[in-house]
């Protein structure tokens, strides 16, 4: 087969669920010899287009070509007879086992009706070391290694013998940077073998270091594909975001002048071994920091690790100078925290609880439950936020899931605020909330940062960072990567240039 034609084609590829439209005509071409990473922030569609391919999901429209044949694959095991083999982020096997009973568990050798054991090791041995180059004890159990041989034990496993395409669908978001190179060593001796591999990864050097070609999705749309050579990061990451990049290259126009404050909260070599790379981050009295960075390049995993809501693995967290342990959100929200979080449907609202009794959660819960807020309170403090926060309808009664999402966030807001934090944490509060709603919940966190509480505002939208926020903080790959004062001049541009990590 010439190097031109692809080994495999999808064309067209629409996927529905109920309620969302996860693929809507996707392209995707695969050569054999190359790794082609399929690229896209969290819920763009790449897991679907990968089980869509492998049987999982039937597509609602669309074609599949194999080697030039149009081809149907309507379960997993018929994927892997056209040799299309699957390893997902979740390691399958069973860790009580040995790593050659993994390999062949299913499919056991077997001579005269009994399991061959010698025959499974001998083999198994003999596929880790040719395919994998890799020299292990097989009869070992799989929990005696590494996560990283783990992963590779499942490539060796989804490899057949006609394996002719291998899907790694986040096969590092685990794995240590000398992990990664020991699976990048592989993946470039099975390329070398004409294999054609679908790469997927959050991490942006990854992709730089290892695919050949790229695909981007966005919100289950076919953006392009691309020669990794000929896609300058920044161009790769406009793409994603959907951003040209002569909007981004607009100046901001924030005319904010920090007047200075004590610092409340600083966080040194904090870090989640697997979530989050050790950082600093100190936050002043009466500033807003901002948290830019992809989806899934770290930015909740920070700030979860602030709330106690993640326990940290090392590093020291201090508050008003004071050496402090959070490792509860309890604890956090004793000592001033509060974080709002990104998922509102579920990890914020109660549907069905009312707008008084979600307002007052939070309050309730760090008095304990059996020191219940009396009636009358509640009534008083629920009514002054409901008029503070211009909250519609004006009924604490009122179940919230009646509620539009702007004014559910608001609710969420309330929660926090009548635990009068000095630092609050928003979590994407403006998501999916209309236009009013944005710009009131942004006129309010400058208000409250004009009366001294700290903010920490993770927002995909740039623009809003740079309207809000004295300083900025950029996260690439799980790694806090820098910090750019929000001067006069800066840059959408500026910041996803250390998004992406380079032009
Ligand atoms: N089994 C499912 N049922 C309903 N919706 C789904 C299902 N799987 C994925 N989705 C939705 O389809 C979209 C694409 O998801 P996914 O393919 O997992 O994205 P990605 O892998 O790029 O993060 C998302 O909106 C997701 O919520
Ligand atoms: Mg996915």
């Amino acid at each position: 087969m010439s190097a031109k034609t692809p080994m495999l084609r999808m064309d067209g590829i629409n996927k529905v669920f109920p309620g969302v439209k996860a693929l809507t005509n996707v392209n995707f071409r695969l050569f054999p010899g190359e790794v082609h990473a399929l690229m896209g922030e969290n819920g763009a569609g790449k897991s679907t287009l990968v089980k869509v391919l492998t049987g999982v999901y039937a597509s609602d429209g669309g074609t599949v070509t194999l080697e030039g044949k149009p081809i149907q694959i309507t379960t997993p095991l018929e994927a892997q007879e056209f040799g299309i083999s699957t390893v997902y982020q979740e390691v399958n096997l069973c860790p009580n086992l040995s790593v050659a009973e993994n390999i062949f568990v299913g499919r056991e050798p077997r001579k005269r009706g009994r399991i061959d054991w010698k025959e499974i090791n001998r083999r198994a041995e003999e596929l880790l070391s040719t395919r994998l180059n890799l020299n292990i004890d097989v009869t070992r159990e799989l929990d005696s290694y590494s996560v990283a041989i783990q992963q590779m034990i499942a490539i060796a496993r989804s490899l057949n013998v006609s394996a002719k395409v291998l899907i790694l669908d986040e096969p590092t978001s685990s794995l240590d940077t000398n992990e990664v190179e020991q699976l990048f060593a592989v993946i470039r001796k099975l390329k070398s073998e004409g294999l054609a591999i679908v790469f997927i990864s959050h991490f942006l050097d990854q992709i730089y270091e290892i695919s050949d070609r790229i695909t981007v999705l966005r919100n289950g749309n076919w953006i392009g594909e691309y020669m990794t050579k000929e896609l300058p990061r920044l161009e790769l990451v406009s793409k994603m975001i959907g951003k040209e990049l002569d909007v981004l290259a607009e100046a901001s126009s924030n005319k904010r002048i920090f007047k200075g404050g004590e610092s409340f909260l600083q966080a040194d070599q904090v870090y989640k071994k697997g979530k989050i790379q050790p950082f600093d981050l100190n936050m002043n009295r009466g500033e807003i920091v901002g948290l830019a960075g992809l989806l899934g390049s770290g930015r909740s995993e920070l700030a979860r690790l602030l709330f106690g809501a993640d326990k940290s693995d090392g590093g020291t967290i201090k508050i008003n100078g004071k050496k402090v342990s959070l490792n509860s959100p309890k604890q956090a929200i004793t000592n001033g925290i509060a974080f709002s979080s990104e998922n509102r449907k579920t990890e914020g609202i109660i549907g069905d609880l009312s707008i008084r009794e979600n307002m007052i959660l939070a309050i309730q819960g760090v008095k304990g439950w059996f020191r219940y807020i009396p009636r009358k309170k509640q009534n008083e403090i629920v009514d002054e936020y409901i008029k503070l926060l211009n909250i519609n309808p004006p009924n604490p009664e009122q179940l919230i899931k009646n509620l539009s999402g702007g004014n559910q966030q608001k609710v969420l807001l309330a929660r926090w605020l009548i635990t009068n934090p000095e630092l609050l944490i928003l979590d994407e509060p403006t998501r999916g909330i209309d236009v009013g709603a944005k710009a009131e919940i942004q006129k309010l966190m400058l208000s409250l940062s004009e009366k001294g509480m700290s903010i920490l505002f993770i927002s995909a939208e740039l623009e809003e960072i740079l309207r809000t926020c004295q300083r900025i903080a950029v996260l690439r790959d799980h790694e806090k990567v820098s910090e750019l004062e929000n001067d006069n001049g800066i840059t959408q541009q500026d910041i996803m240039k250390e998004m992406a990590g380079g032009m």
